[in-house]
């Protein structure tokens, strides 16, 4: 979700990457966001205030005691779209999960429900320290956004984890934190079960060898978690090893066929099916038990198709259900899709041209147009995956509205 018009608090704390809050402060003016700065006392040991004031055209906010407010931090707390912190020292990330409110920017986090994006620096030995971790794993536990420090260059000429995260990770966590936190409030998804795919299946050549495609399940996982934050049960047949979104089932898969068994079990029980995986469309006919043996020459490898999952589900579907394909395409992207949408019996079919700069397989990006079968076609532009999956989360509940 884009921050133009949204009221962002940009705390500033005490350490060495105070400086990049002048540039992340600039990217957000830019992009047409309003600004309100807030300086610990030791951020001002790094920075001017004249600065991050001049960028935000709004004055640093301070102290809990000299502000024009009487009560700066619930004033900022109650009005604020999103509070990020950036840097994060270690003492502020303690102070704030110890819920300590001894500066104006502690008492802000804690008066705010706003939602809260935290992007820790510090030096490695800090950083994995036990108690910062822990207070980490709490924050996460408590729907705090934590944008990881990058391995660089520290304070004192260090090598090591603990730079702040480059301003345009911090930038999509903040998109992707307004877009979650917009479709929390959304519960239109109450009552229905959805299924979802994800990531790129592995057919077995050998022992050891896979045929596989560079599905990293981001855009399946966007889906599951906006879902289950829209009240949706979730169950996510994945090939993807990452921890599950919350409130989010996991099934596991490989093959294109472990795939097609688990979605036609869940199947009968599901209102919503979205096969945002990558799966193979052809697989080796016969698997080596053992490793092939480069000695012995290359191997000639005679493939065979995979099942059609959409395939399988076209025939056993029943009307009230709603099945979202994807189409990844390179060329005629479009009429690809219009064909697919027809052949496999879906109520719309999402397509990706993965030939386009940041668009696709791996990125945390993604462009799409959902095609529908009567010819409706909705084009939703280059946004991070929770949004595209926000977008096409919205068509599912009209369609699944107007069949009830
Ligand atoms: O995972 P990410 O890195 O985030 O990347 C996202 C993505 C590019 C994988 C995703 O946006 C996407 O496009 N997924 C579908 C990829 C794909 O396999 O497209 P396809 O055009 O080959 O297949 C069309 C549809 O048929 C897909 O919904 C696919 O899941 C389904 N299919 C394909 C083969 C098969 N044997 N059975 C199927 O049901």
């Amino acid at each position: 979700m884009s921050v133009s018009g949204k009221r962002i608090v940009v705390g500033v704390s005490g350490g060495i990457a105070a400086y990049k809050a002048v540039d992340l402060i600039r990217h957000l003016v830019d992009a047409g966001a309003h600004v309100i700065p807030v300086m610990t006392e030791d951020a001002h040991r790094f920075i001017g205030e004249v600065t991050l004031s001049a960028l935000a055209s709004e004055p640093v906010h301070k102290s809990l005691w000299n502000d024009e407010s009487p009560i700066p931090h619930t004033r900022m707390g109650q009005t604020a779209d999103l509070i990020v912190v950036a840097p994060a020292t270690a003492r502020v990330i303690s102070a704030y999960v110890a819920g300590s409110s001894g500066d104006l920017l502690t008492a802000t986090l804690i008066a705010t429900r706003a939602p809260v994006v935290v992007c820790p620096a510090m030096h490695t030995e800090m950083w994995e320290h036990p108690a910062v971790q822990h207070n980490i794993t709490v924050l996460r536990s408590r729907g705090v956004t934590i944008v990881d420090p990058e391995d660089g260059r520290l304070a004192g000429g260090d090598i090591g984890r603990g730079r702040l995260a480059a301003t345009s990770k911090i930038i999509e966590a903040i998109e992707t934190t307004l877009a979650n936190s917009a479709s929390h409030s959304l519960r239109d998804m109450e009552g229905m079960h959805v299924v979802v795919t994800a990531g790129g299946t592995r057919e077995p050549i050998d022992a050891v060898r896979v045929i596989a495609n560079r599905s990293s399940g981001k855009q399946g996982y966007a889906v599951a978690a906006v879902a289950a934050a829209r009240g949706a049960k979730v169950t996510l047949v994945t090939t993807v090893d990452r921890e599950a979104p919350v409130g989010v089932s996991i099934v596991c898969a490989e093959t294109a066929q472990n795939m097609h068994d688990s979605v036609l079990q869940l199947l009968p029980e599901a209102d919503v099916l979205v096969m945002a995986a990558a799966v193979a469309d052809f697989r080796p006919k016969v698997v080596s038990q053992s490793k092939m043996k480069k000695s012995n020459g290359v191997p000639e490898i005679e493939l065979e198709p995979t099942p059609d999952i959409l395939g399988a589900v076209a025939e056993v579907r029943v009307p009230r259900q709603v099945i979202v394909g994807f189409a990844a395409e390179t060329d005629d992207v479009l009429a690809n899709a219009r064909e697919k949408v027809a052949k496999k019996s879906l109520d719309f079919i999402v397509a990706n041209d993965v030939s386009a700069p940041d668009v696709g397989f791996s990125h945390d990006t993604n462009a799409v147009t959902m095609v529908f079968p009567q010819g409706k076609e909705t084009v939703v532009p280059l946004s991070d995956k929770h949004t595209i999956a926000s977008a096409i989360l919205d068509s599912v509940v009209q369609i699944y509205r107007e069949k009830q």
